[in-house]
């Protein structure tokens, strides 16, 4: 049924476009591009067809049912408001949601009700103006403006094109505090599900919002990496392609978008990423840390300095691969131990081998295991 509607909607589009647009051109420009010649409308209508129309439309659509955003679960967005506008799973798990979080800064506090799945209509919608060439081609894209960070509420991340759109839901949800020392020198984690959820891709090409340990490894500048400013998220993830199972809407990265900096074939992962990695869990496993006394709640307790208070319980490992791979265990730990921990967390949560920011990967990888290794 929304197959069928999306087709109405883009053969109306042009079809309205063109009922209006009447003139002596067999193939109509855009009123007043720049008023001066009229050779833009020539152009502008070129550029209208080469996206409305169908042999611009199947190839999107079936590489967007190719992709996991055509297939994704979107269950969550039915039950999961709650109080905290920053954290509901509707506004990155859903239709409604997504819409409701861009147009109106927040998704509703009791979810909604028959979440609809990701559709064209999830991402687009109306173009701002039709005069592309002062305002830029905005590809009717919902969200195409820079975006503040859930976690602080302050951070904000322009990729200055399309890119913007993944931003919205490719960050770290606001659920946990990134460790940091508070005087302390000690970390609570009450979760087994410690760290960035699940999609830290667009803090991670920006080179921030990792648990910046100091370190042997210097931490490259932020927003400095050349994946970031000599390409970006379109340009890697939705390549020119002439199969749907790559580039276009599947989101699956093609090797031509690597090509014109890595003329020889681009590495596919950071050097020695799956050693290091390793080596940080297993360090990560080997962390002692100590079970914290709880509340009536089953909260935390903390002294009267701020210091949380321990039940003399050790607990080992601050990852561990129980009851399922990478969990946190709950515990007191250390704030480095906590760090590296996020980090970690990161770098898997990531998901690209440290593909998206070479070098910030590096310094998160080396710094936390010096850290615990110390
Ligand atoms: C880069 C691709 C692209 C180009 C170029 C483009 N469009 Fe669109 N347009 C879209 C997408 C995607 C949508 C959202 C899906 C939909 O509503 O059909 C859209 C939506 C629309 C809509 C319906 C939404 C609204 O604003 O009411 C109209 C009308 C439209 N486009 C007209 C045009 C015209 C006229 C041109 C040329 C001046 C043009 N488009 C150029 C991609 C494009
Ligand atoms: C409305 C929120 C939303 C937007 C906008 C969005 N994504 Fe996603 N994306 C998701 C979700 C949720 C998933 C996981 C879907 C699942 O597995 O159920 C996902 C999955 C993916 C995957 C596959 C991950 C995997 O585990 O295989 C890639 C790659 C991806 N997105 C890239 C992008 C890029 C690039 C953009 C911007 C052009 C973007 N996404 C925009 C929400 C979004
Ligand atoms: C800020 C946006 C955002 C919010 C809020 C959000 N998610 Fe997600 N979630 C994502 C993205 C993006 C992905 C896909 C990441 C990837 O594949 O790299 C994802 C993936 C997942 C996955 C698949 C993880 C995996 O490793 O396969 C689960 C499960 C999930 N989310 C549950 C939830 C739940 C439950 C909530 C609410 C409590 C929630 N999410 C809130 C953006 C979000
Ligand atoms: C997750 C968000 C998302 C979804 C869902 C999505 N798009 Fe797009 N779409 C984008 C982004 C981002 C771009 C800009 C890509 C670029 O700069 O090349 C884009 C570009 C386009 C364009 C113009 C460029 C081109 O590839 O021809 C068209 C047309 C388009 N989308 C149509 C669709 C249709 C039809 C669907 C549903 C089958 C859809 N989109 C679903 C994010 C999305
Ligand atoms: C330099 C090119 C490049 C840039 C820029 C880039 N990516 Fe990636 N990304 C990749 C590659 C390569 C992978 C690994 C894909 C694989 O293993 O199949 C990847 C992996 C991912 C994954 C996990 C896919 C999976 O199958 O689990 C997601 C989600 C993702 N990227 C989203 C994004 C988002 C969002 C942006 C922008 C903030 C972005 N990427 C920027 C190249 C890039
Ligand atoms: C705009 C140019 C550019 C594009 C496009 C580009 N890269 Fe890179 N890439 C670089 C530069 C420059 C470096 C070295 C600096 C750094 O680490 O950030 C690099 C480093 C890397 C590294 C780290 C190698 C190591 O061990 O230090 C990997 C892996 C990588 N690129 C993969 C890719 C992949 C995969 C793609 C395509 C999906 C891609 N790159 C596209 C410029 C680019």
């Amino acid at each position: 049924m929304k197959f069928f509607n999306l087709r109405t909607i883009l053969f109306l589009s042009l079809s309205s476009f063109l009922l209006v647009q009447c003139t002596s051109d067999p193939i109509p420009g855009p009123p007043g591009v720049d008023g001066i010649d009229g050779a833009d409308g020539a152009d502008g209508t070129a550029s209208c067809i080469s996206c409305h129309s169908n042999s611009a439309r199947d190839p999107i659509e079936n590489s967007f049912f190719a992709s996991k955003h055509g297939s994704s679960f979107v269950g969550f967005a039915a039950g999961r408001g709650g109080e905290d506008p920053t954290n509901r799973c509707a506004q990155c798990h859903g239709e409604e949601g997504f819409i409701d979080y861009v147009e109106l800064g927040e998704s509703d506090s009791l979810g909604y009700a028959n979440p609809s799945p990701f559709y064209c209509s999830t991402c687009h919608s109306k173009h701002r103006t039709f005069d592309f060439e002062n305002d830029g081609l905005d590809y009717a894209l919902r969200n195409p403006d820079a975006a503040t960070l859930v976690i602080d509420g302050m951070t904000v991340i322009d990729f200055e094109g399309p890119s913007n759109n993944c931003i919205t839901c490719h960050q770290p949800r606001s659920s946990y505090v990134i460790p940091a020392e508070d005087g302390t020198g000690k970390y609570v984690v009450t979760s087994s599900r410690f760290g960035p959820h699940h999609g830290p891709q667009s803090t991670m090409l920006e080179g921030i919002m990792g648990a910046n340990l100091a370190g042997p490894e210097g931490y490259p500048g932020v927003a400095s990496s050349a994946h970031r400013n000599g390409s970006s998220c379109v340009n890697c993830h939705m390549g020119e392609s002439s199969t749907e199972t790559e580039g276009l809407h599947s989101m699956v990265p093609t090797e031509a978008a690597c090509v014109e900096c890595h003329p020889s074939g681009a590495p596919d992962r950071l050097a020695e990423f799956d050693d290091r990695m390793a080596a940080l869990k297993q360090l990560l496993g080997q962390v002692v840390g100590e079970e914290y006394a709880v509340d009536s709640l089953g909260n935390p307790v903390y002294d009267m300095d701020g210091n949380p208070v321990g039940n003399g319980v050790t607990v080992t490992g601050i990852i561990v691969d129980t009851p399922e791979p990478d969990r946190s265990q709950e515990g007191i730990f250390s704030t480095a131990e906590a760090q590296a921990a996020w980090n970690y967390k990161t770098l898997l949560e990531d998901n690209s081998r440290g593909i998206h920011n070479p070098a910030y990967t590096r310094a998160l990888l080396e710094n936390s295991i010096k850290a615990l290794e110390e």
